[in-house]
Parts: structure tokens; sequence; C-alpha cells
């Protein structure tokens, strides 16, 4: 079995060392995934359910400008810190990313970030990821517009802007999310600070086993999203969890299809994003680090046919940079 190289957490919960963290906190293995659409859609939930999280035991948070869940989980830390919950803010892990439109000139990256902290209520966040490789002009407003205007990312200048929130302290860690084999690499080419994250879709059916090889030679961690392959949203599918090859995994081990799609990442090194607002589900999702699946079990699995659940077509345009699905993943779909 391979786990994750283990650092000391204040929870129990496994946690890995970035490569760009310095001497900061290690990154908790599971994080609390906070995306609900429609976004920003019941905030007192969203609130609620991050509080009851960190009563659990989660202490790595992942959010984003896009999702508009950076105030109630700035909120529900203020409340955590309130009532004695956690001690300091340093108990927690905290990721955020930078939306396309702030990709779109370098001089965005650092009035984003400070805006994102001042929604959290934060002095500095763990992890800033690059959400998407691309731009999007930002004097649009997009609840209006039927499609995006989209444009190429300028990435060598965007990462310096990146590199500077963290010589500042903005940010602990630095990282991309989305981004293929071929566009690390290109980003490797030039960057001072390597990325930590490389934060993307797997889960047994979309299992991205040439990227997690070419991540791990790279030093770049893995941060699964979708784990359980997003049922229920509209980038999601229930592929994943009416899959009859987990089905009969779990129930031969008297486990549930989403532990062991969770249990299937930390064996494999992968740390993970998982959302669930429902308490028993909370609870079950963290139910993963004292049981092993058998080199059978994870034979079975390695041979679930594959599809990708979210080719992000959004992403995709005649006018845009990615004028294919292909192009935008560059072939490695
Ligand atoms: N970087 C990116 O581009 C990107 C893209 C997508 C997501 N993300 C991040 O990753 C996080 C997680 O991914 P995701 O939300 O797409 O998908 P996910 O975690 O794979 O699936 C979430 C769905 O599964 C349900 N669920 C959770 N636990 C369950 C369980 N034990 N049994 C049955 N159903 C369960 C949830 O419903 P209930 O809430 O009702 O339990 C929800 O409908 C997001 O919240 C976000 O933070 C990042």
């Amino acid at each position: 079995m391979q786990l994750p190289a283990t650092a000391k957490m204040s929870s129990a919960i496994a946690a890995v060392r970035l490569n760009n963290a310095g001497g900061s906190k290690a990154m908790p293995v599971i994080g609390f995934g906070t995306a609900s659409f429609p976004w920003g859609d019941r905030p007192d939930v969203t609130r609620s359910a991050i509080l009851h999280a960190i009563e659990l035991g989660y202490r790595h948070f992942d959010t984003a400008s896009l999702y508009l869940s950076e105030e109630p989980l700035g909120e529900a830390i203020a409340d955590a810190l309130r009532s004695g919950l956690i001690g300091s803010r340093d108990d927690l892990f905290v990721t955020s990313k930078l939306w396309c439109t702030d990709t779109s000139s370098p001089d965005l990256v650092l009035p984003a970030l400070r805006k994102s902290l001042q929604k959290l209520q934060l002095d500095y966040l763990d992890l800033y990821l690059i959400h998407w490789p691309i731009a999007m002009n930002p004097t649009k407003d997009y609840s209006d517009q039927p499609k995006w205007e989209l444009f190429p990312i300028d990435l060598v200048s965007v990462w310096k802007a990146m590199e500077e929130c963290h010589a500042l302290g903005l940010t602990k860690s630095i990282g991309v999310s989305n981004f293929t084999c071929k566009k690390l690499e290109a980003l490797l080419d030039f960057a001072k600070i390597p990325p930590a994250i490389n934060q993307v879709e797997v889960n047994p059916v979309w299992q991205q086993k040439k990227l997690r090889e070419f991540c791990v030679a790279k030093g770049i961690q893995i941060c699964a999203y979708s784990p359980l392959g997003a049922s229920g949203s509209y980038w999601g599918s229930n592929w994943v969890m009416e899959c009859d090859v987990l089905l009969e995994i779990a129930k031969n081990k008297g486990k549930t299809i989403a532990q062991i799609c969770l249990r299937w990442l930390l064996e494999q090194g992968d740390c993970m994003v998982v959302k669930s607002f429902n308490e028993k589900r909370m609870k079950e999702n963290l139910d993963i680090f004292d049981w092993e699946l058998t080199e059978e079990e994870k034979q079975k699995i390695s041979q679930i046919p594959q599809r990708k659940g979210h080719p992000a077509l959004e992403f995709v345009s005649e006018d845009g940079p990615y004028k294919t699905v292909q192009e935008l993943w560059d072939g490695e779909i």
C-alpha cells in the first residue's frame, strides 16, 4: 500500500508536505469541497455545513472566487474561532482559486487574491491556484452572457504574479488546476517556483494515470476534484456512483461506493476534495483511514473503462484559444 508521506496535523487526517510551502503546515489529504450550484445559492447552508465539517474534524477547505463560497467559509471560520472550536486560524488549511477574468492581466492577480482574503476574513491563504489555463474578458458581466469571451492566458506573466503573491506571504503555496502534462511542462520551463498542486478531476472512472505519473516525477501533488464523479452537478454524472465494479467491491467489503473511491485515491497517494453538505455523508467520507483495499480490488478498479465526466465544453469555442475539446486537454483525454 502506498500512502502519502504523512505529517502530524491537529486533526486525525493524514497530511502531505507541498513542494513550495517552505516550513508551513502540511495539507490534510481530505479537503472539504464548497462548490454548490447555483453559485452562492443558500450561503447559510454552506456556512453551517462548513461549521459542522470543522466539528467533525475536517481541517482543509477548498473554495474559489467562482463558487461565491469564500464569504460563508470566512464566516464559519470566524464562528469556529469565537466558539473555541479551533484554537487558531493556523489549525486550518484554506485553498482558493484565481478566476479566469483575473488571469486576463497579471495586474489583476494580486488584487484578486486580496479580495478573496477579505471575503475569507484571513491574512493569508495556504494555497492559491490558477483555476483554469485560460482568460476571460474581465469587463463583461458573465451572468448576462450566453457565451463566455475567451482568450489565451499569458502564463509567464500570470505565474510571475502568483510568485509575487507567494513572496508577499499572502499565500503559503501556489499551484494550478485543470492543467495537462503539456501545460505543466510549459509552466515548469520558466517557473521560479514550481507549482505545488495540480487540482484535477480524478476518480475510478477518470483515473488520469499518465498525468499522475508525470506529476509524481516532477514533485507536483495531485489533488483530486469530483472524486465521486460530482453526481447531481451540471459538471458531473452518476457514472462513478452507479459503477457495477465499485458496487460489488463496496458490498463485499461492507463499505459505501464513496468510501471505496476515496480510499482508492488515498492509497495511490492523491489528495482529494470531496463535497457533501449532508451530515451522515460528511462523516462517512472521513471514515477511510483504518482499512485497506486488496490488490485484487485495486486490480479490478484499474480495469474500469475510462471516460471524462467534465470535458468543460464551456471553455471550447471557435473564437477562443481552444477550438476543440482535444485542444483544451492537449489530446490527453
Ligand atoms: N478545480 C476545479 O475546476 C474544480 C471542479 C469541480 C470541483 N472542484 C472542487 O472539488 C470539490 C468536490 O468535487 P465535486 O463537488 O465536483 O464532486 P464530488 O465531491 O465528487 O461529489 C459531490 C456530490 O456527491 C454527493 N456525495 C458526497 N458524499 C457522498 C456520499 N458519501 N455518498 C453519496 N453521495 C455523496 C454530494 O451530495 P450531498 O452534498 O447531498 O452529500 C454531491 O452531490 C468541489 O466542491 C470543489 O471544491 C474543483
